[in-house]
């Protein structure tokens, strides 16, 4: 749960604070025409991507077509790389929707992420234990990959944090299976696939309706089932002999959306991440993902700490003192946020735990100073909210094009709706995140019918939490 701080309640200590903290508000607040203007751009990109017509967002068909329904029966072995952890997963599918698990997960060493791409593959297949006879892998690879078949393709670059050496134009697939095959491990990697992809086809397998997939968490990107006449870069597509009424799967890697910075709100401080990627060795990727820079949970806590640091640069905050902590890159972690936001307390307790425990705040017993004012603590508070709200809108504007340009081609209003699978580290634990997505899809929709337009009705529109995508999911896709 989560109360929303309010502006009227800041005791603002003077006048040049009180306009600073305003112009950062105004900024960061997305009105519902601002989210419309967003969401009809997107649906334009989107529309670019199937014609593979100067887009930023790449729409790659992924080869997975016909639609589950919750019978499908089998064991599979899969396996996740994308994020924090390796995890591994034996999967048994029952049917009637019901599946067992068996799970395992490793967290990946920050010298795999960016080392020789033999260590990242070799170090992961020898988790595996050996088996009698050859089984079936479905791997996760939540990484923009240009998809050939259902179980090869090749990744376009490195997103994330992570620029493990020479695979990028290269097969990800490849180097897995080779790996198994140089310790003769009898386990056919028979499918690859993006973690949203998974995300859809696990919360198929329980809810029917469902037509999208999204992947809320470190980074942000959303697949969906598309007629596939409409996928106008036919070439791949048509080899594999599909119907135009026939439907397939689209990964949209929607984290590249607007790039060209044609209408996102791009602010300084989201500037500031995407030009220290140039730097850093663990960012590569300066002017890509500008979207994905905005919303996803690897990027927000960053977001916010420039904030921080350019109101205590001008002695608006914290009375002007600086720590070690906030004046290190990315140590303002995100789950931080997720403490501020759900903090309560009269005299924000818990955000103030949070500057003195993790970000050097405290100041010793003896002195007479306090470490930080209430004024402080709510000013912080309102920055944590601002960026948190923000990402959840764009995101919103992101769901409202998907949803737009599906309804009545793979769901429809009158016909019970749709479902929407979501996973990630945000929609999980970022305290009102869900509430603020379906408050941006309400603001969008509500404009629009008071345009004259027929927006969304989002009442038949269900969000819920897909459960075990890179286990379920891609067992499925195995299958
Ligand atoms: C990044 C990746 C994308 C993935 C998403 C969520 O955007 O490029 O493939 O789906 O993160 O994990």
């Amino acid at each position: 749960t989560r109360a929303k701080l309010r502006y009227e309640d800041i005791t603002f200590t003077s006048k040049s604070q009180r306009q600073a903290v305003e112009e950062i508000i105004s900024e960061l607040t997305l009105a519902s025409a601002a989210l419309k203007n967003i969401k009809d751009h997107f649906i334009l990109e989107l529309k670019k991507g199937l014609a593979n017509d100067g887009e930023t967002i790449a729409m790659v068909p992924v080869y997975v077509s016909g639609r589950l329904d919750g019978s499908e029966t089998g064991s599979y072995l899969t396996m996740d790389i994308g994020g924090t952890y390796l995890r591994v997963v034996w999967v048994v599918l029952e049917g009637q929707s019901q599946v067992k698990i068996l799970q395992k997960k490793y967290k990946i060493d920050e010298h795999l992420k960016v080392g020789e791409a033999k260590a990242l593959f070799v170090d992961e297949h020898s988790i595996i234990a050996s088996f009698e006879t050859e089984i079936e892998l479905g791997f996760t690879f939540s990484f923009p990959v240009l998809q050939t078949t259902i179980n090869s393709g090749t990744l376009i670059a490195w997103t994330k944090g992570f620029n493990s050496l020479g695979v990028v134009d290269k097969d990800p697939a490849a180097f897995l299976q080779d790996a198994f095959r140089r310790r003769n491990v009898p386990v056919r990697v028979a499918a690859l696939l993006n973690d949203t992809v998974g995300t859809l086809l696990a919360h198929a397998y329980r809810h029917s309706k469902t037509v999208i997939g999204l992947g809320l968490g470190t980074g942000s990107n959303g697949a969906y089932i598309e007629r596939v006449d409409r996928i106008t870069k036919r070439r791949t597509v048509d080899e594999t002999g599909a119907a135009d009424t026939a439907e397939m799967v689209i990964n949209m890697e929607f984290g590249a959306f607007d790039s060209e910075r044609r209408v996102l709100p791009v602010t300084m401080f989201d500037n500031k991440i995407d030009r220290k990627s140039l730097a850093s060795l663990y960012f590569i990727n300066p002017g890509k993902q500008i979207f994905e820079k905005m919303i996803a949970g690897m990027y927000l806590g960053e977001i916010a700490r420039n904030i921080l640091v350019h109101l205590i640069d001008r002695r608006l905050l914290l009375d002007g003192r600086c720590t070690k902590e906030m004046n290190t890159d990315w140590a303002f972690d995100t789950s931080y946020m997720s403490t501020i936001e759900a903090d309560t307390t009269l005299e924000l307790k818990d955000t103030q735990l949070v500057l003195e425990c993790y970000l050097g705040l405290a100041i010793p017993e003896s002195s007479a100073t306090m470490a930080t004012t209430l004024t402080d603590r709510q000013i912080v508070k309102l920055v944590v909210e601002l960026v948190g709200q923000r990402a959840a809108r764009l995101s919103a504007a992101a769901l409202a094009g998907i949803l737009e340009h599906t309804r009545g081609v793979t769901w429809s209003e009158d016909d019970g709706g749709v479902d929407i699978g979501v996973d990630g580290s945000l929609y999980r634990y970022y305290p009102g995140f869900e509430a603020d997505i379906r408050g941006g899809l309400v603001d969008i929709s509500q404009l629009e019918r008071d345009m004259g337009l027929a927006g969304i009705d989002v009442d038949v529109v269900r969000m819920g939490p897909s459960i075990d995508g890179s286990g379920v999911g891609a067992a499925l896709c195995a299958l």
